[in-house]
């Protein structure tokens, strides 16, 4: 028998359902996904069997980040509700046992916001601005930014302001967007703002809190230009940070049933990484090492082992993520010939085959199911949505894409609405005759939640099934089990076992009592290439 963790534990080993809201269901009816329409689907949730929900940002926005260009954190988008209906949907959520993790967004504001209004009505050296990076520019006339820093969307991060007569401003950082101007963390108003946050929103039942961009709040006070190899690096995981979130860990821990939370923090050393997660400060990070590996047996076993080792000493579960909204959708990635992701290099629109993708996703469902630590899926990811790779050019909204001057495809394409049922758009996501604010492709009728209920080959069922045995047989120690090179196998507590075939043949499975679950059929006692299957002792 798998054992229980305490209940105020529940993040070590939860399974955790991402939920985009403009594109989860529409119960408004006027295209965009909201919060009624979340409400409605909470059984959904419920019936698919995880046991929180984090909610990508539902604060009044102007959305040119697709709403992490917050204007207020202690409210909802009209477009999505109010706030009143945010309580509701947290405690509603709470009674079918589901918790609700709310999106924070402390690295940026929006241009919208009250402060950044205030601070750009404001003269230089203001302490208006002082809440933001303003800086005079470099050269004669202040005509250059000040310093040679790259944006995260590409580009320059910084961007003139105009004084009140007119004339050529000082400058301000945005590490993203031009419209998400960079707080100044090392002011102490900005500290106590974001505590008194994440209290609004803990006190209205929120479990926990998932923190945007939380590897780079901190600068470098002297703001100095980028050399390779500068260390530290002047604005990404910085040892400030620590501090911050070591006073966040403190205000979560003084609620009854203790807050979680949970950072983005893309560092890529795992010993780097793992300091956030030392007892006093953050319980999960987002693993995206894993995610970012290609189908490939030794990557995998590199990044399980990696991930494993660097946790193990500051006691912290590893999570485990297949794709969000930022990456290229998997059954898409791993039907490309090259399978990893990468920003930088994502192979939009090269050739696919989606049957392979979707074998392997199912594969890799399953592997990161059964390991130690808890799972987040991506709405849509039960689906086996692609990638939309074809949405018309005047529909994109994503500023990455919009800021590549066209060259990076963005990431509309998994933000597409989700179908629920039907045979055409808008596939139950909005009331027949609705436009949804992104197009929904021809062809999504075969994997709508209708279709696929009840049918014992698709996706939905597969993860329904997953889900509901991680529950009941998949806890406790992790052990690799010995294996052919192309294989993945390791055992869990209980005589439960896990084997992903990543090789091009199929391999013999091993004694074994019964078969719990496969991502495609074993075939005479013969494991196929691409597949994976959770075996219990006998
Ligand atoms: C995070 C979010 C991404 C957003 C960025 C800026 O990476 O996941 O969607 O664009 O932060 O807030």
């Amino acid at each position: 028998m798998a054992q229980q963790p305490e209940p105020s534990d529940w993040w070590r080993d939860a399974a955790i359902y991402q939920v985009y809201p403009r594109s989860f269901a529409d119960g408004g009816g006027d295209g965009t996904g909201d919060l009624a329409g979340v409400r409605s689907r909470l059984p959904y949730l419920a019936e698919l069997g995880v046991q929180a929900v984090w909610f990508n940002p539902w604060y009044p926005s102007p959305m040119a980040d697709g709403g992490y260009d917050v204007a207020d954190y202690r409210d909802v988008d009209p477009a999505f509700g109010t706030l009143a209906e945010a309580e509701k949907l947290i405690a509603e959520g709470l009674e079918l046992g589901l918790r609700t993790i709310v999106d924070i967004v402390p690295n940026h504001v929006s241009d919208a916001h009250p402060w950044f209004r205030a601070a750009l009505a404001a003269a230089p050296g203001s302490p208006e601005r002082d809440l933001f990076h303003f800086r005079p520019g470099r050269g004669a006339l202040g005509e250059l930014p000040p310093n040679d820093w790259k944006s995260e969307f590409g580009g320059c991060p910084w961007t003139r302001t105009v004084n009140a007569d007119g004339s050529p401003g000082e400058w301000y950082l945005h590490l993203f967007a031009v419209q998400q101007p960079d707080l100044n963390w090392a002011h102490p108003q900005v500290r106590s703002e974001h505590e008194s946050i994440l209290r609004f929103w803990f006190d209205r039942g929120a479990a926990g809190v998932r923190i945007d961009s939380a590897g780079l709040l901190a600068k470098d006070p002297a703001l100095p230009d980028f050399e390779p190899g500068r260390d530290p690096h002047p604005f990404v995981d910085r040892d400030e940070l620590h501090g911050i979130y070591r006073s966040w860990r403190a205000i979560a821990d003084s609620y009854a049933e203790p807050r979680v939370l949970i950072g983005e923090i893309w560092v890529s050393d795992t010993e780097r990484f793992a300091r956030y997660l030392r007892p006093d400060e953050l319980h999960t990070a987002f693993n995206f090492d894993f995610l970012a590996r290609p189908w490939e047996p030794f990557q995998l076993r590199a990044s399980i082992d990696a991930t494993l080792a660097a946790h193990a000493p500051v006691g912290a579960p590893a999570t485990w993520v297949l794709c969000n909204h930022d990456v290229t959708r998997t059954v898409t990635r791993y039907g490309r010939a090259d399978t990893r992701f990468d920003f930088a290099a994502k192979a939009f629109g090269t050739p696919t085959d989606l049957p392979l993708g979707r074998r392997r996703a199912r594969a890799a469902a399953l592997l990161s199911l059964a390991l130690p630590g808890s799972v987040y899926l991506y709405q849509g990811e039960e689906l086996g949505l692609p990638e939309v790779e074809d949405l018309p050019p005047e529909r994109l909204q994503d500023p990455m894409h919009l800021r590549s001057g066209g060259t990076d495809p963005g990431r509309d394409g998994c933000r597409v609405p989700l179908p629920w049922s039907g045979s055409e758009p808008p596939y139950g996501f909005a009331p027949a005759g609705v436009e949804p604010w992104l197009p929904q492709p021809a062809g999504w009728g075969a994997l709508t939640v209708e279709a696929q209920s009840g049918d014992p080959d698709s996706m939905l069922e597969l993860y329904r099934s997953a889900l509901r045995i991680r529950r009941s047989a998949v806890a406790g120690e992790f052990a690799w089990l010995p294996s052919g090179r192309e294989v993945l196998a390791f055992r869990r507590a209980g005589g439960f076992s896990c084997l992903v075939n990543l090789g091009g043949e199929p391999v013999a499975l091993p004694p074994h009592g019964a078969v719990l679950l496969a991502s495609g059929p074993p075939a005479g006692g013969l494991l196929p290439p691409d597949t994976a299957v959770w075996l219990q002792d006998s």
